[in-house]
């Protein structure tokens, strides 16, 4: 790997929290409020992962990982994930669920940023949260601790600018690199039969930039990039680092968290390809 070609890529981040706690509507309001302001026309949201711009900063959302999506990708060694954002109710704090999401990001190693939401609830008690999460070792800053709190309302937009800067701070002491010059190295986050399109899979890319045309091969399936869609659903040409993508042209649907690899050449992709479909 030549270290000279490693350039800053964005942050990864999943959302992760108890059932109801305000993941999907803090989703939602980042999808809408930020990206919106950038993207004339709105938003078509056509795959389950998109870029939110802060100033001149990316930052990549998954949009699927329920716990088990979390797990399995984990389990298969596809850790794709460089920050988690942990969103408890100020009126519910700690439930079951956010002690299971603390012990999957913490066996992960992957940091984590508490997001203490429904600030706007007249039950909100973000103290008590607090309490209760320095007995997971989540300790903020005043407490003598390095965890990052931020008191959000993904109901008003309260606190979410603070969140977005908190995260790029996060990514830069990450220090998160990645080779845009060599071949592609990706994950499918999910992946379907499109009765128009054909196998359609939304891979995140890792390393490296994909390219329509790129021969590939994505578990045991292959093919060659026939159409990349980014986030915003326009037709791109290639992928950076980070960049989630819906590309078209494989001979069959990949499964979430299988590797995309790119070859030379379509008859070694191909080769490969079938020998791992036997
Ligand atoms: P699951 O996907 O079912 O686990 O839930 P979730 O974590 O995605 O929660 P969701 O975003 O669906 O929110 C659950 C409920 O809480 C909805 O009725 C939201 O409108 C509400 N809610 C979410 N965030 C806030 C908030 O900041 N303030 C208030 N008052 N309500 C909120
Ligand atoms: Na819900
Ligand atoms: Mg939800």
């Amino acid at each position: 790997k030549n270290s000279e070609n490693q350039v800053v890529r964005p942050p990864v981040v999943t959302i992760m929290g108890h059932v109801d706690h305000g993941k999907t509507t803090l989703l939602d309001r980042l999808r809408h409020t930020r990206v919106s302001e950038h993207e004339a026309g709105g938003i078509t949201q056509n795959i389950g992962a998109y870029q939110v711009r802060i100033n001149d900063r990316l930052i990549t959302f998954l949009d699927t990982p329920g716990h088990a999506a979390f797990s399995s990708m984990r389990a298969r060694g596809a850790e794709i994930t460089d920050i988690v954002v942990l969103i408890v109710a100020a009126d519910d704090g700690v439930m079951p669920q956010t002690i299971e999401a603390i012990d999957h990001a913490k066996s992960a190693g992957v940091p984590i940023i508490v997001a203490i939401n429904k600030m706007d609830r007249p039950g909100a008690n973000p103290a008590h949260v607090t309490e209760q999460l320095m007995q997971y070792e989540l300790i903020p800053e005043n407490y003598g601790g390095s965890t990052i709190f931020v008191n959000i309302s993904a109901k008003t937009g309260m606190g979410i600018d603070e969140l977005l800067e908190n995260i790029i701070l996060e990514a830069d002491m990450l220090e998160l690199k990645a080779d845009p010059k060599q071949k592609a190295i990706g994950t499918v986050i999910e992946a379907r039969l499109s009765r128009g399109k054909g196998p359609v899979a939304d891979v995140l890319i890792q390393q490296g930039t994909l390219r329509v045309g790129d021969p590939i091969v994505v578990g045991d399936t292959f093919g060659r990039v026939r159409t990349m869609t980014n986030d915003k659903g326009h037709q791109v040409k290639k992928a950076t680092p980070s960049m989630p993508v819906e590309i078209t042209g494989l001979n069959d649907v990949p499964e979430s968290a299988d590797k995309l690899v790119v070859f030379a050449d379509e008859k070694t992709a191909r080769a490969v390809g079938e020998a791992r479909a036997q």
